[in-house]
């Protein structure tokens, strides 16, 4: 059995509104909000970094499960925004947690499906070898993107969420996680400067390309309606479950827009559909495990419930989990 022993949860003090961005680009809170549902977001303060964000995360998953960071047998965490190019996010935090000398390693590339992805190959591993995982997935978008792009900058914030797999009983249960890939659309959603097809120079520096993400915003829309909605159906199915079961479901919270296209698919009621990112924005691999501790803290899960997960992300990447509480 793969069990959720411990949940947590952190978003930097730092609000950005919608107003403070068109201090700063040419766009107002009626297009952000009209198109995204998003009212304002966190960013980290100057001093902070990704493995920050993840030590309070992971910090308060461990509190939760009555653990210290000597009781994790291993590491995953899933960023697009890493602490450093290379070593990866997990071996700062394995550092700055104070975990045993344990394997820790990054998902990374997934972008906004990569903790569910991390969910997958965690639960797998230790099925195999009975052991306590700790799961995080962290974003610090603030620092890397472009802020001078009004089509982008004003989608993202900066959060980071975790959970405790173990197998002891448990909060929950983590009862199967599903995830696919369609490599043929990696156009749709890149950052492509800065890997080894298009290397950083000069020029990729002067022009901003570094920074530079190419999005076909209404193919990705299309893309994360059909390919969350089917997760959570072949989750379902695979856990002998039907909608009627479900309480709640957590979906990656890129836009409002897509949430309800998500909810409406499904035919589910809104109110069975959990919704964050008017308050956070879309915070990448975070938005999940975030939205999953502050689901709980805010008491709209509780015993009993049957929860699904599911996101999408650049790749184009999808995953659905079952959660039993
Ligand atoms: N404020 C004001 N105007 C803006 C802004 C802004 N912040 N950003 C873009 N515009 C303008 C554009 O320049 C364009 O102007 P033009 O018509 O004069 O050329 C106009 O608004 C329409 O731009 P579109 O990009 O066509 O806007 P669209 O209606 O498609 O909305 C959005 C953009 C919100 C990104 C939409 O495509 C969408 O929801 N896509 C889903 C993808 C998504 O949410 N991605 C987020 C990250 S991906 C992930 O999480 C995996």
């Amino acid at each position: 059995m793969a069990a959720i022993l411990g949940f947590g949860g952190y978003v930097p003090e730092r609000v950005m509104t919608n107003d403070d961005w068109s201090a700063l680009v040419d766009t107002d809170d009626e297009w952000i909000t009209v198109r995204t549902g998003i009212k304002r977001r966190r960013f980290a303060a100057d001093d902070e970094a990704t493995v920050d964000l993840a030590a309070n995360a992971a910090t308060k998953a461990l509190d939760d499960a009555g653990l210290s960071a000597a009781d994790i047998d291993e590491i995953v965490v899933a960023t697009d925004t890493p602490e450093a190019y290379t070593p990866d996010t997990a071996s700062f935090l394995q550092h700055r947690l104070g975990a045993r000398e344990v394997p820790a390693y990054d998902l990374g590339g997934s972008g906004c499906a990569g903790f569910v992805q991390a969910l997958d190959v965690a639960r797998a591993r230790m099925l195999l070898e009975p052991k306590r995982i700790l799961v995080v997935g962290v974003e610090l978008i603030s620092r890397l993107m472009d802020w001078t792009d009004r089509s982008f900058c004003v989608l993202f914030g900066d959060a980071a969420g975790a959970v405790v797999l173990g197998p002891d009983t448990g909060k929950a249960e983590l009862l199967d996680v599903v995830a696919g890939t369609d490599g043929s659309q990696t156009d749709i959603l890149t950052l492509k400067t800065g890997g080894t097809r298009h290397p950083f120079n000069e020029e990729s520096l002067k022009s901003g390309a570094y920074h530079h993400l190419d999005m076909d915003g209404r193919r990705v829309f299309r893309e994360a309606v059909h390919r969350m909605s089917s997760a959570v159906g072949e989750v379902l199915e695979r856990t002998g479950r039907t909608m009627d079961d479900v309480a709640l479901v957590i979906p990656h919270q890129a836009n409002k827009r897509i949430i309800d296209a998500v909810g409406h698919k499904l035919d589910i009621t809104e109110d069975r559909v959990y919704i964050n990112v008017h308050e956070y924005g879309n915070t990448g691999s975070a938005t999940v495990p975030f939205a999953l501790w502050e689901a709980r803290e805010k008491g709209r899960i509780a015993a009993g419930d049957f929860v699904v997960l599911t996101a999408f992300g650049a790749g184009f990447h999808w995953a659905a989990a079952a959660v039993q509480f």
